[in-house]
């Protein structure tokens, strides 16, 4: 595992997006898998910044989303379709065909999913946060190291995690749909981005935590070709 340390959030969205940029030049039509959350935000406006001076173009890109809430329509302004087209899609030149996220509201869309990655040739490069309590995309602790795309009930501390973004904690979703851990380690490369002194714990145990479904994230250690990209904040508690 490749670790790059950074000082802040603003700086890891660049060095995220300076990579993404160089794989899409390297290979135009790129499979991209994406998260939603706040930690990628300042990578998706580098690559905007990017698109709006002409430097990175999409056209050709595919992108699959990790997760979505259940019962949420791509319309809903909680959804991650939405997050993703607000955030991302309606600011540079991609293809809104070309870009998968879960559908919440269809119940075959678990068995689905995976088909449809490996029908674009598989994940060239899966772009990841990480949750407060290893979880990546919503595969909470206890997750089979196995699992491919399924439903997931949300623990309470995610839900906790995501209240801030609805009216109260009672509207969070409680149940998602969530490429597994299987799905996420399938990609060629993966990039994982940590900001934050509340990350801290989750870092420490996806560097040098022992391999164990209670921290999902320590399954990365096992991926050839992973590299985290860390905040100076995120990175206290590794040495
Ligand atoms: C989002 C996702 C989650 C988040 C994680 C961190 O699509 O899959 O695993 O990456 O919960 O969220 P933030 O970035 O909001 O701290």
């Amino acid at each position: 595992m490749k670790v790059i340390k950074v000082k802040n959030s603003e700086e890891a969205g660049l060095s995220a997006a300076t990579i993404i940029s160089n794989r899409i030049h390297n290979k135009p039509n790129l499979v991209l898998g994406l998260a939603t959350g706040s930690t990628p935000l300042p990578t998706y406006e580098c690559l905007i910044a990017d698109h709006k001076q002409g430097k990175l173009s999409f056209v050709n890109v595919t992108t699959f989303n990790l997760d979505e809430y259940r019962g949420l329509s791509g319309s809903h302004p909680q959804s991650y379709r939405f997050f993703m087209n607000e955030n991302l899609f309606k600011n540079i030149d991609i293809r809104l065909d070309k870009t998968f996220v879960p559908n919440g509201l269809d119940p075959n869309e678990a068995t689905n999913y995976d088909n449809l990655i490996a029908q674009a040739g598989g994940i060239d490069l899966q772009i990841l946060g990480l949750g407060l309590n290893g979880h990546i995309g919503f595969n909470e602790p206890g997750t089979s190291f196995n699992s491919l795309t399924h439903i997931v009930g949300l623990t309470d501390s995610t839900i906790e995690a995501n209240a801030r973004f609805f009216d109260s904690k009672d509207e969070v979703p409680n149940q998602a749909i969530s490429m597994g851990l299987k799905s996420i380690m399938n990609a060629k490369e993966i990039l994982l981005i940590a900001t934050g002194k509340n990350k801290a714990q989750a870092v420490a145990q996806l560097v040098k935590g022992n391999l164990s479904e209670e921290w999902p994230c320590t399954i990365l250690q096992t991926h050839p070709n992973c590299t985290i990209i860390l905040d100076e904040a995120a990175a206290s508690q590794l040495n």
